[in-house]
């Protein structure tokens, strides 16, 4: 028997990385995904990757358009979301002084504007005890410098599930923050290789962290082994952002 048996999930932005493994740890342990993802042939690679049990449907978190499609469809296929993994996020590094009015705003688009609306449309499809799982960073709580503008809005993430639990307390449904610390994916080819360095020599077993290593940890905050924990961050990170 799966931890998920007969769930139904959406996953944003899920073509690669740690929310892909997510999807495909959320299938082998019986859930229905929904995953989304901006380029068509992407999507399709996920899907096939994902092999059964699986919609893709095209589209950008940050649009609210493109997620009124998404939802209208998840709606007709099933009916229901009972976890709702909003992972898409957008960063690059600008220091204060160079941040320009574009990179703000497609930061906060997609980390901010579109984490809430995901959320705000996909809660008349959750039934009663539903998860809300919110991607955020260890960059939420750091400094990290050059990178002012992602790391707020990661704080704004996770300041969004703190409200949101009491906003949604009577249907009881949680809402968490997943908080990876530096994750094997695509985002680091566009980063300069001594900054990837320099992130993974933070971590303390020296080595970066692998999307696996996530999508456990999102299993657990989907399923009710978590079922009375609301709220939080859970940083997974090997420790990184915590000494
Ligand atoms: N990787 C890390 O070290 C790390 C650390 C801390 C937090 N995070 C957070 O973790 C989340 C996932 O990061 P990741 O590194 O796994 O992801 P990623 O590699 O940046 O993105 C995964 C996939 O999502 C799709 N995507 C990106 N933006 C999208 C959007 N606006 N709408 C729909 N699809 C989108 C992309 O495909 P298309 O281009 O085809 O859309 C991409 O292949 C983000 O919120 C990120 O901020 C990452």
């Amino acid at each position: 028997m799966g931890k998920l048996d007969g769930k139904v999930a959406v996953i944003t932005a899920a073509t690669s990385g740690m929310a892909l493994a997510t999807g495909k740890l959320f299938v082998e342990e019986g859930a229905y995904v929904f995953i989304t993802g901006r380029n068509q042939q992407k999507l399709d690679e996920a899907v096939k990757s994902i092999g059964r049990n699986v919609t893709g449907v095209q589209g950008d978190a940050s649009n609210l358009a493109d997620l009124d499609r998404l939802f209208d469809q998840v709606k007709k296929e099933k009916g229901r979301i009972d976890i709702l993994f909003a992972s898409a996020g957008y960063g690059d590094a600008a220091p204060i002084g160079a941040v320009t009015e574009e990179q703000f705003d497609t930061t906060f688009n997609t980390n901010v504007r579109g984490t809430l609306f995901t959320v705000q449309k996909a809660l008349p499809l959750m039934p009663d005890e539903s998860s809300i799982i919110l991607n955020g960073s260890i960059a939420g709580i750091k400094g990290f410098p050059a990178f002012c503008v992602y790391n707020a809005s990661k704080a704004a993430v996770r300041s969004f599930a703190r409200t949101w639990l009491v906003d949604l307390k009577d249907r009881r449904i949680r809402v968490n923050v997943l908080s990876p610390g530096p994750i094997e994916t695509g985002v680091w080819d566009h980063i300069p290789k001594e900054a990837k360095e320099q992130f993974i020599r933070m971590v303390p077993r020296g080595t970066i962290g692998q999307p696996e290593e996530i999508a456990t940890a999102a299993l657990f905050l989907a399923s009710s082994d978590s079922g009375f924990v609301n709220g939080i961050e859970l940083f997974v990170d090997g420790g990184t952002a915590q000494i």
